[in-house]
Parts: C-alpha cells; structure tokens; sequence
C-alpha cells in the first residue's frame, strides 16, 4: 500500500468513525432516575386530643351560644366547671346527667 492510499485509509476511517465517537462521546447519558426519594406519607396514627369523643361532645354542646375558645381558655378544677356548666344550663345549655359528668370529668382533666 502506498503511502498515499494509507493516508487516505486513514482519513477515511477517522471520517467514517468521528461522528459516532462525537454521538455518543457528547450524548450526555440518561441518568437512572431510581436515586430519587419516594414520597412518603408522614405517619398520622396517633390521635389528636381534640379529636377524641369527650371534645367531640363538648364541641358540640357547648358551641352553640359561644365558640370553643371560650372553654378552652378557663381553666377550672371539677367544682369550677360544675359550676360553670350548671350556670350554662341556666343561660340554656339542654345536657344529660352523663353528659355533663363527662364534660365536668374532661374539662377538669385536660
Ligand atoms: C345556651 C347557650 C350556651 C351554651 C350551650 C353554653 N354556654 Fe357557655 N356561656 C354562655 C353565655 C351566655 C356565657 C357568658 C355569660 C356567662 O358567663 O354565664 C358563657 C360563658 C362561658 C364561659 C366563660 C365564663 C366562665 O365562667 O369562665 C365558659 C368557660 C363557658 N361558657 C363554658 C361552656 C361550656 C363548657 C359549655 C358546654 C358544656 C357551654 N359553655 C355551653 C352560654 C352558653
């Protein structure tokens, strides 16, 4: 082979060859996408107090004349609140014997 004809060979080869080692030497590779966090739920099982049956009743029987900030910035001992609630009848509240123990029994415990 002359040196003429190997040069050429040469040429040719890098001609034929630099445009796939330019594609895939300059095509960024596709980054796996398997790094990225999951999202996950933030754990909610535990039971806000407010969400508990004795809050339930007093949310509802005692927000009818008032809001529950009214109740919730007294703070009394049992003989306050029974004291408290049975003047609430007298301004209106209609409450069962047992609902009015475990509002008194509740309010004074929290
Ligand atoms: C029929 C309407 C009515 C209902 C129902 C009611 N309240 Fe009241 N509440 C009032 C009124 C009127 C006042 C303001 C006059 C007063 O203090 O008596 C008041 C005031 C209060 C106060 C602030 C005065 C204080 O003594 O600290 C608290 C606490 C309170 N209520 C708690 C309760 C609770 C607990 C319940 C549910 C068991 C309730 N209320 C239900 C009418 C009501």
């Amino acid at each position: 082979m002359s040196r003429a004809a190997r040069l050429t060979l040469v040429f040719i080869l890098v001609v034929a060859l630099l445009p796939s080692v330019l594609l895939t030497g300059c095509s960024s590779p596709v980054e796996p996408t398997a790094g990225e966090p999951a999202a996950t739920e933030p754990a909610t099982t535990e039971q806000p107090a407010s969400d508990s049956p004795e809050a339930a009743l007093v949310k509802q029987k005692c927000t009818m004349c008032h809001t529950l900030d009214r109740v919730d910035s007294a703070d009394y001992d049992e003989a306050g609140w029974t004291a408290t609630v049975e003047r609430m009848e007298k301004n209106g509240l209609v409450i069962s014997a047992d609902e009015k123990a475990t509002i008194i029994q509740y309010l004074s415990n929290r």
